[in-house]
């Protein structure tokens, strides 16, 4: 079963804490019940505006999920004055937010059984960090730290901008490793229904028949032969 066939869910979810963590970035976490006990990483949600005028609801990854405490953490970025997000950054703790989710398909964590997971990262393995500026760890992006440190993998997962992930599809071919991705496009429906969100794939997709994806509904998460970058 892909994980975008979990059950999901739109219920009303209460912010436990906001807090801005950068310029326009904030952390919110979500009571969220059963949406946190179905979810998987590289999953989504989808929220809905208060103001009726935004009929479309916005989709932010899953950032954390707590399915003890059924609670999930969200970051995001306010895209603009007038937004839904800029909406949601001015919600205070107790404030209900309408949510449906979780969406997508997220990475298959069977694939790294037994192994090391980062998940806050030095907590759980190996660190290893690149900055363009080289102000820590290798000066590079992520393929020159996985050269310099000569990294082998079991399996790859990978999320950022479409020429990192072009790089990572390249290496993990190369080097006979399976890798999945998390694919970025703007979203409408966010539940497979609209095609705003497609992406090229080798095969024909079963809903529009066609060499397309839906990142919202397939993906977010892919085999990285599976699509085209
Ligand atoms: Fe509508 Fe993906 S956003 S099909």
């Amino acid at each position: 079963m892909s994980t975008s066939e979990i059950k999901k869910t739109k219920r009303s979810c209460k912010i436990i804490s906001q807090e801005c963590i950068g310029k326009d970035i904030y952390s919110m976490w979500l009571n969220a019940g059963e949406i946190a006990k179905n979810a998987v990483p590289g999953q989504f949600v989808s929220l809905y505006s208060r103001d009726g005028s935004k009929l479309l609801p916005r989709p932010i990854s899953l950032c954390e999920i707590d399915k003890e405490e059924e609670k999930l953490r969200l970051v995001y970025r306010v895209t603009g004055r007038g937004t839904g997000t800029e909406e949601f950054s001015g919600l205070h703790a107790g404030v209900p937010i309408e949510t449906l989710g979780p969406l997508g398909n997220g990475f298959p964590l069977d694939a790294v059984k037994g192994k090391k997971v980062n998940k806050e990262f030095e907590a759980y393995g190996d660190v290893y960090v690149a900055t363009e500026d080289g102000s820590a760890g290798t000066k590079g992006n992520v393929m020159d730290a996985i050269r310099e440190n000569g990294l082998e993998a079991d399996a790859i997962f990978a999320c950022g901008p479409a020429p990192m992930l072009r790089a990572i599809k390249a290496y993990a071919l190369e080097k006979g490793i399976p890798c999945w991705i998390s694919m970025e496009e703007r979203m409408a429906c966010g539940v497979g229904a609209c095609l705003a969100c497609v992406c090229k794939s080798k095969d024909v997709d079963s809903h529009s028949h066609v060499h397309n994806k839906r990142v919202c509904k397939d993906g977010p998460v892919f085999l990285s032969t599976e699509v085209e970058l």
